[in-house]
């Protein structure tokens, strides 16, 4: 579809250029009448009328599929306060994520890389998934990169901590404007959610809440990314039937290598 596609259309205004007709084959849609034109010394020919017809509907979806992911980014900005990723996360990619630790570490980010560029794969096959390991392992980078990618090529896919989502939901109740319902919405809606535990503790917050959203979510087919420095602790705050079902994808990626920043102090190059 990348081709130059020229219309009969666009040259009427031309037509102080002589023009004739020819057929022509298109390899999809067999014969048609080309009008052939010189255009500043140029020789051209118009294009299959199917195809640019073709054409021009697919620009219409994919400006319209654009919008659709720009209104619902705004949507979860409006949301959250933020965009889909926190500030200081906002340059992390894959590109600038730095192997130091060996085959372990190359393996994770390749799972997730992959995971992020085969995104309609995953999400036909329903997979969930969890990032643990120690801190400054780069979970949250990472998760900031799958959504730099994610974003890139169409997707809505948005980065919470679990205090966003308790806080946000929190928020509706003192305020007519938005209902619970429809802030809880908008998490179940975008393509991807990666939730981060962060420093949420065990009695702040209405687990269920949370697991609704991800239940929801697995039902619907749009996968879901759990961070956690430890998977027990989710399981305390969230309970064992979400935690078994994120396991149960077998997409759990460890991070079990050394700190990044204790590691780049030791070698001033990186
Ligand atoms: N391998 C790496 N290459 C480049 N930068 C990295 C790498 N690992 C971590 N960083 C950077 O180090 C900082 C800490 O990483 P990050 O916050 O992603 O760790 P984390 O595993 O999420 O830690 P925590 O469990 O404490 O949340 C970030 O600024 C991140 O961009
Ligand atoms: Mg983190
Ligand atoms: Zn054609």
């Amino acid at each position: 579809m990348g081709k130059d596609f020229i219309s009969t259309s666009e040259i009427v205004g031309e037509s102080k250029h002589f023009y004739d007709y020819q057929t022509l084959v298109c390899e999809e849609h067999g014969e048609f009448m080309s009008a052939t034109f010189t255009l500043k010394g140029e020789s051209r020919a118009t294009s299959c009328p199917v195809c640019v017809s073709h054409k021009r509907d697919y620009d219409y979806i994919k400006q319209r599929k654009e919008q659709e992911q720009e209104n619902q980014l705004a949507a979860i900005k409006a949301v959250i306060n933020r965009a889909a990723i926190p500030p200081s996360f906002e340059h992390c990619t894959f590109d600038n994520y730095v192997i130091y630790a060996g085959e372990t570490q190359a393996r994770v980010v390749n799972n997730l890389r992959s995971f992020a560029e085969n995104f309609a794969q995953v999400k036909t096959k329903n997979i969930h998934g969890i990032l643990t390991g120690s801190t400054g392992t780069g979970k949250t980078h990472l998760a900031a990169a799958i959504i730099n990618e994610l974003i890139n090529r169409g997707y809505t896919a948005v980065f919470a901590t679990m205090s966003d989502i308790v806080n946000t939901i929190q928020s509706t109740f003192a305020n007519k404007a938005q209902s619970k319902q429809s802030v809880i919405k908008r998490f179940i809606d975008i393509d991807l959610l990666i939730i981060d535990e962060g420093a949420v503790t065990n009695r702040d917050f209405d687990r269920n809440e949370i697991f609704d959203i991800i239940n929801t979510r697995y039902n619907l087919k749009h996968p879901t990314l759990l961070i956690t420095n430890i998977i027990d602790d989710l399981k305390t705050k969230l309970g064992d039937r979400v935690i078994s079902r994120m396991q149960q994808g077998k997409f759990v990626q460890v991070f079990n290598w050394d700190d990044y920043r204790l590691k780049s102090s030791n070698h001033s190059g990186v």
